[in-house]
């Protein structure tokens, strides 16, 4: 039987051989980890200084060096918030407010029960209609926090995620 360590070291090492054209750069192969994982976990740092011949110090370097890299296991469900420039202005302060009030959580992060994971994004690339928000990768313009409170309350009622059914 396989442990979730080896489970993710095996997938760590397959996104990292999986990657066309091959690399052997310690950021290369990590972003092939987080698209795989969603997140860089210990063994997967491991897998990547051994792939790349580096020290398991270089990849943590690299890897807490930028900002978008998650460190711990993501939510069932995605929910990435805009706090870019033009949704700031479109008033996304209270929309973010309202986002961490229901998942009772104070940043970035899963919620305790897991279902929920919570980033904030410089622009989602809809800067018209700020503010936005995502949801398992949907995106949603001119969020309102009543709006917000919705979405959060299908997702809490069960209204599956993309992800459903995928394994
Ligand atoms: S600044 Fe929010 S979508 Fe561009």
């Amino acid at each position: 039987m396989t442990s979730n360590a080896e489970s993710l070291r095996n997938r760590a090492f397959q996104a990292i051989r999986g990657q066309k054209p091959e690399t052997v750069t310690v950021l290369s192969c990590l972003l092939a980890v987080e698209d795989e994982l969603g997140y860089i976990p210990p063994e997967a740092a491991e897998e990547v200084a051994r792939v790349t011949g580096s020290t398991i110090n270089d990849v943590w370097g690299v890897a807490s060096f930028y900002t978008n890299f998650q460190f711990q296991p993501p939510g069932r469900h995605r929910v990435e918030v805009c706090w870019g420039p033009t949704c700031h202005v479109k008033g996304v302060m209270p929309v973010i407010r309202q986002v961490m009030d229901i998942l009772g959580i104070d940043g970035e992060g899963a919620t305790e029960d897991g279902n929920v994971s919570l980033r904030f994004n410089t622009c989602l690339g809809a800067c018209a209609n700020g503010p936005v928000i995502s949801v398992d990768h949907h995106l949603m313009g001119r969020i309102t926090p009543d709006g917000a409170r919705h979405v959060l309350e299908e997702i809490r009622n069960g209204i599956p995620s993309e992800d459903d059914g995928a394994s």
